[in-house]
């Protein structure tokens, strides 16, 4: 398992640009799956408000495993930052590395740690996908509560998930 995170940041793609959190208007689409222009996962939100299949799905992942420390939708807490603020600046790679191996912060007194999550399927099955609805909260396209609609779960997602959860 401890070869799961390794493998997920050699699938990065080569070409993020110095700012992969810059626009996130879609680029490209594969089954359902959408990225900008510099090949980095993101959203897609029809006019009738339908948003993407990782859309939701991030939001589910992201309620997990989490938005205990995070806040609600990204919004921060007293512990940890607000991750629709990072996702202004930070590169997708980055923010893999952060998710995959964690962080300590030691400082003022106190100790603020982000888990590593590199060996948790549930985080690592579904990286893109937290991702994605991370940067449709920090692009306003979503709001704090469930999106009411999303498009249907793609054939390719469904089985990326069965392998990558070992089923
Ligand atoms: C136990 C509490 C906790 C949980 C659960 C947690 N985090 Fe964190 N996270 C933190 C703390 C605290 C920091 C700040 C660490 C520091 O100051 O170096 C942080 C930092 C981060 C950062 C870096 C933000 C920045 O601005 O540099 C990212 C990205 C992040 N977390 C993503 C996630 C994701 C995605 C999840 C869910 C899979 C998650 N975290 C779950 C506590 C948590």
């Amino acid at each position: 398992m401890g070869a799961l995170g390794i493998a997920l940041l050699a699938s990065t793609p080569a070409a993020i640009g110095a700012d992969g959190s810059g626009d996130p208007a879609v680029a490209s689409e594969q089954d359902g799956k959408f990225f900008d222009a510099q090949g980095n996962p993101t959203f897609k939100k029809d006019a009738d408000g339908t948003v993407d299949w990782y859309t939701l799905s991030g939001f589910r992942r992201y309620h997990a495993e989490c938005h205990t420390c995070h806040g609600p939708a990204g919004e921060g807490s007293t512990y940890a930052p607000a991750l629709v603020q990072s996702l202004k600046t930070m590169p997708y790679a980055d923010f893999q590395n952060v998710v995959v191996n964690g962080r300590v912060n030691v400082g003022g007194g106190h100790e603020n740690v982000m888990p590593s999550f590199g060996t948790n399927p549930n985080v690592m099955c579904y990286l893109d996908d937290i991702y994605v609805y991370l940067r449709a909260r920090t692009a306003g396209a979503v709001d704090r509560a469930r999106p009411a609609k999303n498009a249907p779960k793609p054939a390719s997602f469904a089985e990326a998930e069965k392998a990558c959860m070992g089923h």
